[in-house]
């Protein structure tokens, strides 16, 4: 970072929230937090959530003009009288560090990219720090959001992986699994991946962030059970979550010298 001050260059990043839900707050505080440690600035905007669309487009736009920000990140959820997409879509492409905007979305299809879903690109990250390489192997996606499940399905193909996405009406989940070497857990249910769902050796990665019958986080994975028959596995917390904030660090960066 001091290299970058050196030139001139200021990473700015501004954190949008709206609403008071109670995960969002976590994540927002945990990006504020990495940008403190590694010396990014940030701006936080927390709005109410009777905020109006227009109130939160004048925001962007103020932001997208703001020459101390290269950054914009507005975290989702938005409250549900809000137009997410049309929120997304008012970020510009070059300040769009989720990589969201359906400009970056399309980059990321063609593989010609400026920046990388934050979430997905920590899970490539952690597995090619792992020293495993995907060529060739069985990949198997659970969840199709547009935040985790597609790009991250995107990202496993360009590095030559063959790919299955399951979703709800997905037919017998488990025997698919199964065929995993690679497994990609972006469900939103709490140890909804069992250990009868893994073939023995394959790698694991928890993308969920629930809570259990105690309140305690938890994944989307049945970490103790899974253990035992994983040959590889990320834990929840301390496994994707880092992950996703090293990635925004990246991006915020990477926006700087656009
Ligand atoms: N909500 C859940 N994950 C994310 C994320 O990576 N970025 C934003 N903006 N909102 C999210």
């Amino acid at each position: 970072m001091a290299e970058l001050k050196e030139k001139g260059i200021n990473p700015g990043l501004a954190v949008v929230i709206v609403g008071d839900d109670p995960a969002s707050r976590v994540y927002v505080n945990n990006k504020k937090k990495a940008c403190e440690e590694i010396g990014i600035y940030s701006e936080e905007y927390a709005l109410p959530a009777e905020t109006t669309q227009e109130q939160l487009l004048d925001l962007i736009k103020t932001l997208s003009d703001s020459k101390q920000i290269n950054g914009i990140l507005v975290q989702l959820p938005l409250p549900k009288h809000l137009d997410e997409k049309a929120v997304i879509a008012a970020i510009p492409p070059e300040k769009d560090v989720d990589a969201f905007h359906p400009v970056n979305v399309g980059k990321i299809m063609i593989g010609d990219f400026d920046f990388l879903p934050c979430t997905p690109a920590g899970v490539m990250e952690l597995i090619a720090e792992a020293g495993i390489d995907p060529t060739g192997k069985e990949c198997v996606v659970i969840g199709r959001s547009n935040i985790v499940g597609k790009p991250q399905a995107m990202l496993l193909l360009h590095k030559n992986a063959t790919v299955t996405i399951c979703h709800s009406k997905t037919v017998d989940l488990k025997s698919v699994c199964r065929r995993a070497d690679i497994l990609v857990a972006a469900v939103g249910k709490a140890k909804f991946v069992t250990a009868d769902m893994i073939k023995p050796g394959a790698v694991v990665i928890d993308v969920g962030m629930n809570r259990d019958e105690n309140g305690k986080l938890c994944g989307d994975v049945d970490f103790e059970n899974v253990k035992e028959v994983a040959g590889a596995i990320t834990p929840v917390p301390g496994g994707v979550g880092p992950m996703t904030i090293a990635m925004l660090m990246k991006n915020a960066v990477k926006a700087a010298l656009l």
